[in-house]
């Protein structure tokens, strides 16, 4: 199993002739089989951080590092799941997600194979022919999600995978990619501006400050696994951390007596 770093990297666009500082030394590192959230306000650099670890970018300084060697701006090392879904309108939703496994050089008919036994498991069953407009926003995730779970690769980068989602539904796809995680083990970084979720999924949380972003604190999350819903995001630690977070981030929870 594979681990993840991304070492003092800094990145500064160029707009309209001036200069944008986005990140500014950001270090995060998820070791092998972990799972880590980088949360942060929007705009404060989160998808550019990511989309660097991916490979897709270049940083100005710094170094993306896996098992230990350099590996700055070499695409198809990890899954990426871009911020937006991205499935291929004309494609069913079968062949959405054999496009994981087929762009890692399995033969088609492998990964369609491949692709079909997990979608009980997502929740898609009955759903393989059906094209992505026809699919509800929850569904559309899911797809997009396993697409980069079957994508062969140990790492995986999740840009806001369940951004832009009811909460019932949130609730309900953060357990369940709890569930595939601790079935399929990967080393996952997830992007978040959501406090709940970072805490209730990840092992270890990468605060980033507004643009330009620096890493503000790193707060190990010690609570335990399984992690069943209801009982963990009411438990007393879990809404410690929650308090601590929104502290950090200059909020001032409502204090009831
Ligand atoms: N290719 C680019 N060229 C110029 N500016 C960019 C580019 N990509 C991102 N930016 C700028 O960098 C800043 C950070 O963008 P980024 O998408 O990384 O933020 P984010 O934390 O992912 O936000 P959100 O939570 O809204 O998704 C923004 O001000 C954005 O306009
Ligand atoms: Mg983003």
């Amino acid at each position: 199993m594979k681990g993840i770093e991304a070492r003092e990297i800094s990145r500064t666009f160029r707009v309209d002739g001036h200069a944008l500082p986005v990140l500014c030394g950001v270090s995060v590192a998820a070791p092998p089989g972990g799972f880590v959230a980088v949360l942060g306000p929007s705009g404060s650099g989160k998808s550019t951080l990511l989309s660097i670890m991916a490979g897709l970018d270049r940083p100005d300084a710094g170094r993306v590092v896996v098992d230990g060697r350099d590996v700055t701006g070499r695409l198809g090392l990890a899954g990426y799941m871009p911020q937006r879904d991205l499935l291929l309108p004309w494609r069913r939703t079968l062949d959405n997600v054999a496009l994981g496994p087929e762009l890692s050089g399995m033969s088609r008919a492998d990964a369609r194979r491949l692709a079909a036994s997990h979608f009980p498991r997502f929740g898609l069953a009955g759903f393989e022919r059906a094209y992505p407009r026809t699919l509800s926003g929850g569904m559309r995730q899911r797809a997009a999600l396993l697409r980069t779970f079957l994508s062969e690769r140990e790492i995986l980068l999740l840009d806001e995978p369940l951004g832009a989602l009811d909460a019932m539904t949130r609730m309900d796809l953060q357990s369940w990619l709890l569930d595939v995680w601790e079935e399929m083990r990967k080393t996952i970084v997830l992007v978040t501006h959501d406090v709940d979720e970072a805490i209730y999924l990840a092992d270890r949380i990468y605060l980033l400050s507004s643009r330009p972003a620096r890493v503000s604190a790193v707060l190990d999350v010690d609570l335990r696994r399984p992690r069943p819903y209801d009982e963990i995001v009411t438990s007393t630690r879990f809404l410690s951390l929650k308090r601590e977070i929104l502290g950090l981030l200059g909020h001032r929870p409502v204090v009831t007596t």
